[in-house]
């Protein structure tokens, strides 16, 4: 029996401590049309995971496995001439944590039979003892990896216990510990993928006679809408027309089907060269499509179940911690300035990868905040899971449906910026950002510490952020020229105050991220006590100085920087005339509430550094060494 949910919600699920997970991107298909171009496509729509090697496994008169160093499309371009016939095949894309990105590490591996292929996403943590058994049972190893022994050490048991695959895999999993999502292919069940999940994420596809895998839903978007999210220690047997699950002990589990909200055109590029500009460019619906059935501002009013559903929690709440990493970090202390301000309740910003590994003191009656784009990042899954022990409310502002942070958040809300496919995020930082305001309006709101009229005013300020969003994008050239101008700086200043203080080192980051410049994000007042020895006539100095209760203090900041001769690039209000008469360079945003400042004007900074990555040449939507999703602490 198939149980079909109609709309995925922050539902919790039972989930796994998750502790050191290999990030990659896995692709299956088994059905009645060619696998290939379905596993190769899918692999380039997860190349967001990884992109250090590329492979895949299909059955066409016995096992085929090609696999090569480098992207996607190095492997296609490897693999011309092939006869890649096949209704079955397996596809990963890695990004190495261990072994070096080579041919030889790259997945699919084989076994010693050269019957069965394995991809995997994960880490088996004592992989070595396993080696060690196997060494001394005369296998050898062709790589460096895990996958591999894991691989074999199923192959052993297979052939002595003389079980079927399934079994097989199943005896393997409950000797080995850490994290993984495996697929196997085996030759001599040429319909059926064997798939497992601990840790790592797995989708199944439900199509008519045909079944599609994936680490997420984009590989097969444009055949099925239906989708099962696996849970940890679940097993399936996967076949055109049949699809099992299982728990480890063998007992069968219903299949939940998810309908999917989301299309096709969600996840290409549309014309424009790169996904990052496309996403910046999407920012005026997507922060429309977040407000859209939660704010009303003619009615006075913010309906947010998630916040609804935990309203007393919030209402009394003594304290609030944001966990988050990298840009969703930064959304996160805007919140904190925010929530202070319109909620009067105290918030701490902390970096995921350190509030786990310390001791923090966690009290009841606080809340902690999860902010992630993908769901997925395992410095901020586990360290919600810590809090969770210690009895905190964990509520989480997630970008990806049905993602591990959704799944094992108490409560939350969801950005609703759709797909993000550059590794640099842009549209889910706004996402977050406007989930966040109108979080903050409507607790303040509940705890009567925010006016009638500044809650009124503030409503309509972020109802109108899509549209001024929109009316700067029309501006997008003048950055292309300032970017331009200083794209061979080697280092570069970004400054801002206040509730701009985050969005200074969003745009420090995002231009680090780009264009490989080095870039630090300050304070502006606190740049006296260092950065300022960096000042030259060739240091381009980012001031974030939209019109604020600080626009004269930033003002003297700047000034600060122009007596010695620094390149000034400033980021203001239309109407605002003083400022250029300081600055070499200005890009005007639309006045703002100080409050909604930060919507605007990380947008200008999006840009500047995505013009200056492509005018120094650098792949924009796959910079080197970074990962969309890290899944790796
Ligand atoms: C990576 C991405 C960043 C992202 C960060 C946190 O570093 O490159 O764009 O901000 O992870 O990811 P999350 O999915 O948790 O928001």
């Amino acid at each position: 029996m198939i149980v079909i949910r109609e709309k995925s919600a922050f539902l919790i699920y039972p989930n796994s401590f998750l502790n050191s997970l290999l990030m990659c991107g896995i692709v299956g298909y088994t059905g009645p049309r060619e696998a290939y171009p379905i596993v190769i496509n899918g692999l380039k729509r997860l190349e967001y995971r990884g992109y250090d090697s590329t492979g895949v496994a299909l059955l066409n008169g016995g096992l085929k496995v090609y696999k090569k160093k480098g992207r996607v499309a190095d492997l296609e371009n490897f693999i011309i001439g092939e006869n890649l016939h096949s209704n079955i095949g397996i596809g990963h894309t890695r990004w190495a944590t261990h072994g070096e990105p080579n041919d030889r590490n790259a997945h699919p591996h084989t076994s010693a039979s050269g019957k069965l292929a394995m991809i995997h996403n994960g880490i088996i943590e004592n992989y070595a003892q396993i080696k060690k058994e196997l060494l001394n049972k005369g296998y050898h190893f062709t790589s460096d990896t895990d996958t591999e022994v894991l691989l074999n050490f199923i192959e052993d048991i297979k052939n002595n216990n003389e079980c079927n695959l399934e079994e097989a895999v199943r005896v393997a999993l409950k000797r080995i510990t850490g994290a993984y999502c495996i697929l196997l292919i085996d030759e001599d069940t040429p319909d059926t993928i064997i798939a497992a999940r601990k840790g790592s994420p797995l989708v199944i596809g439900v199509g008519k006679g045909e079944h599609f895998l994936g680490s997420d839903a984009t590989p097969m978007l444009e055949y099925t809408k239906e989708v099962v999210y696996v849970n940890d220690y679940e097993l399936a047997i996967v076949k055109p027309d049949e699809l099992i699950l299982k728990n480890l002990g063998n007992e069968k589990i219903t299949p939940f089907v998810t309908k999917l909200d989301m299309e096709l055109a969600a996840i290409e590029k549309g014309g424009y060269d790169h996904f990052m500009l496309k996403e910046i460019f999407e920012q005026p619906s997507t922060i429309y499509d977040c407000l859209r059935g939660r704010l009303d501002a003619a009615a006075g009013q913010i309906k947010m179940s998630g916040v609804d559903n935990n309203i007393e929690a919030f209402k009394n709440a003594s304290r609030i911690i944001i966990v988050a990493c990298g840009t969703s970090w930064h959304a996160g202390l805007v919140a904190e300035y925010v929530i202070e301000e319109l909620c009067r309740i105290p918030v701490e910003v902390e970096y995921a990868s350190e509030f786990r590994y310390r001791n923090p003191i966690i009290n009841k009656g606080d809340i902690i905040l999860a902010i992630s784009q993908s769901g997925e990042t395992a410095d901020t899954l586990v360290a919600i899971e810590n809090a969770k022990k210690q009895g905190a409310i964990i509520f989480g502002i997630v970008n990806v449906v049905g993602s591990s942070i959704a799944r094992m958040s108490d409560g939350g809300a969801y950005t609703h910026a759709g797909p993000e496919i550059g590794v640099a995020s842009t549209k889910a930082f706004t996402g977050q950002l406007a989930v966040l305001m109108m979080m903050a309006l409507q607790i303040g709101k509940v705890r009567g510490t925010i006016t009638n009229k500044l809650f009124s005013q503030l409503l309509f300020e972020l109802d109108a952020v899509p549209e001024k969003v929109e009316a700067l994008l029309k501006n997008a050239d003048q950055l292309k020229m300032i970017a331009e101008k200083y794209k061979d700086a080697t280092d570069a200043l970004f400054l801002g105050r206040g509730y701009n203080f985050p969005i200074a080192l969003e745009g420090a980051l995002k231009l680090k991220e780009i264009s490989y410049i080095h870039a630090e994000g300050y304070p502006a007042a606190e740049m006296k006590h260092g950065p300022i020895a960096l000042v030259t006539e060739i240091l381009p100095v980012v001031f974030v100085a939209t019109k604020d209760s600080y626009h004269e203090k930033i003002i003297s900041n700047m000034q600060e920087i122009k007596a010695r001769r620094g390149k000034v690039i400033a980021i203001i209000t239309e109407g605002d005339e003083v400022t250029p008469t300081l600055a070499d360079d200005v890009f005007f945003v639309p006045p703002a509430h100080e409050i909604m400042a930060p919507l605007l004007s990380c947008v200008p900074l999006q840009l500047l550094s995505y013009y200056m990555g492509v005018a120094k040449g650098v792949d924009v939507d796959k910079p080197r060494n970074l990962a969309k999703s890290v899944t790796v602490e």
